[in-house]
């Protein structure tokens, strides 16, 4: 069976009401990034970062998987099919992806802000002064700007025998994340679904589809 791996950003969940982040109703026009993504905003003021990722959970809990996420888990009759996303939500599971590398982390777990290895599911609002059992506070399991991306290193392995790589819904600004569309074998064919292509250097060999996720995957199941 051959190998797909793809490779999915905020714009293929924005079908299904999920806000992107750069864009020009995205998250980080209405907060301060700095605020409530980094290690420094959550020293300075947990409340408001829990009241930030618990609106998340909120919305993702809200949410249902569109005719894209579903696009790639039906893929998986015919391929072996590797998703790995920089979103927190869980659509590409609730459509029946059955391999999933999260790389900034999921919305439906917290941890210990002590021992980031204790973690737990939770699918309602974290209060602020919620404690783990080691004594830290439980914070959303997200990568936040500034930390390490742990799983980085299992998202390269996927990437390196894939026969077709599909990128969705991503502005590859975000690092070291978007680093993987330029860690590819070399000749395998390369797909680019995204309402607005983004003009970054490098993406040469992608056939590159300019539309909303939801239809883009539809034209691209034509083509591979
Ligand atoms: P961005 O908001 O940076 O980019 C969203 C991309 O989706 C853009 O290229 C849009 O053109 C595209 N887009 C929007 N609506 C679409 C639709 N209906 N169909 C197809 N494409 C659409 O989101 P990401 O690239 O995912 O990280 O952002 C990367 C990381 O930055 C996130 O994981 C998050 C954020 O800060 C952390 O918080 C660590």
């Amino acid at each position: 069976m051959e190998k797909i791996t793809v490779f999915t950003g905020a714009g293929i969940s924005a079908e299904s009401g999920l806000k992107t982040f750069r864009d020009e109703d995205g998250l980080w026009m209405g907060y301060n990034v700095y605020e409530v993504a980094t290690p420094e905003g959550w020293k300075a003021n947990r409340k408001l970062v829990q009241e930030f990722y618990n609106m998340r959970r909120r919305e993702v809990a809200k949410a249902i998987p569109n005719a894209a996420h579903e696009a790639i888990a039906e893929l998986q009759s015919k391929y072996h099919v590797q998703v790995i996303t920089q979103n927190i939500d869980d659509l590409h599971e609730r459509a029946g992806s059955k391999n999933v590398i999260h790389l900034h982390g999921e919305i439906f777990k917290m941890k210990s802000d002590r021992d980031g290895t204790m973690i737990s599911e939770i699918r309602d609002d974290i209060d602020a002064d919620a404690k783990a059992p080691d004594g830290g506070y439980w914070r959303p399991h997200v990568v936040w700007f500034g930390e390490a991306v742990p799983e980085m290193e299992s998202a390269e392995l996927e990437l390196r025998d894939a026969d077709i790589f599909i990128v969705v819904g991503t502005s590859l600004q975000v690092y070291p994340a978007a680093g993987l569309v330029y860690a590819l074998p070399p000749g395998i064919p390369k797909y680019l679904v995204d309402k607005n292509p983004p003009s970054v250097s490098n993406l040469h060999g992608y056939t590159v589809i300019g539309k909303p996720a939801t239809e883009g995957m539809q034209d691209l199941l034509k083509l591979i």
